[in-house]
């Protein structure tokens, strides 16, 4: 690897800084990316409008923008990178019931507010995951619903081309062991396979594969 590794925050800056943006992908690409939410994703989040919900990595919208168009009371998005939340505050300035924080869920302590907290994509930057899985735990109210969609990754870096960033994945059985001694039942766990096929016929290049376990846990105690 001669690539230069570089954080996950200053990768997720450089991407602003080179225009990506995935709220403004073509519908193609949008498709792809949905392999790490989807249908799955959206049942177990159980959204209606009396629901207060929180994403811990909420890059530039991606998910948010779905999240709110189904409808819900109020919703908090936090992220470590101040230029991507910068993109997520324009792409979501529509909806008049959207706070957005530049925090590390590792330091984030809200007691017992939100109904749902999810995360997509982003537990593979993030090292201290029982810390993290605490302070969403800690978030949210008795009964409160916990989504994560894990990817399924066996390298510990990605490679962007031209720089590479270090990532942490971890087994399954460890995501609910820190959930389950923190305080959460698990719910469900639901498993996306790419099923993507173009519009000329191809399939795409991981067809069959699994893409993400979504995890679904509740908050049965503090
Ligand atoms: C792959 S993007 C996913 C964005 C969005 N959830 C989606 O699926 O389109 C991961 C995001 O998590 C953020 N992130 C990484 N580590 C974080 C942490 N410890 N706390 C909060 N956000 C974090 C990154 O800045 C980035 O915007």
């Amino acid at each position: 690897m001669n690539n230069r590794e570089v954080s996950a925050l200053e990768h997720y800056e450089l991407l602003i800084d080179e225009g990506n943006d995935p709220c403004r992908d073509p519908e193609n690409l949008k498709k792809y990316m949905e392999r790490w939410d989807g249908e799955n994703f959206f049942r177990s989040l159980k959204l209606d409008s009396d629901k207060k919900v929180l994403e811990v990595g909420i890059g530039t919208g991606r998910v948010a923008d779905k999240v709110l168009k189904k409808g819900i009371k109020e919703f908090v998005g936090i992220d470590i990178s101040i230029n991507t939340l910068k993109q997520a505050r324009e792409n979501l300035k529509d909806f008049t019931n959207v706070n957005l924080f530049c925090k590390d869920i590792c330091e984030y302590t809200q007691k017992e507010y939100f109904d749902i907290a999810y995360s997509v994509l982003t537990f593979i930057h993030i090292e201290d995951k029982e810390k993290a899985i605490q302070n969403m735990i800690y978030s949210l109210k008795p009964e409160g619903i916990l989504v994560l969609s894990i990817s399924i990754d066996n390298e510990n870096y990605i490679d962007y081309g031209s720089r590479i960033v270090k990532i942490y994945p971890t087994d399954m059985e460890s995501y609910k062991i820190y959930l389950e001694r923190n305080g959460c039942e698990i719910i469900s766990e639901l498993e996306n396979y790419d099923n993507i096929i173009w519009e000329n016929g191809e399939k795409s290049d991981s067809y069959g594969d699994k893409i993400a376990t979504i995890l679904v846990a509740k908050k049965i105690h503090n």
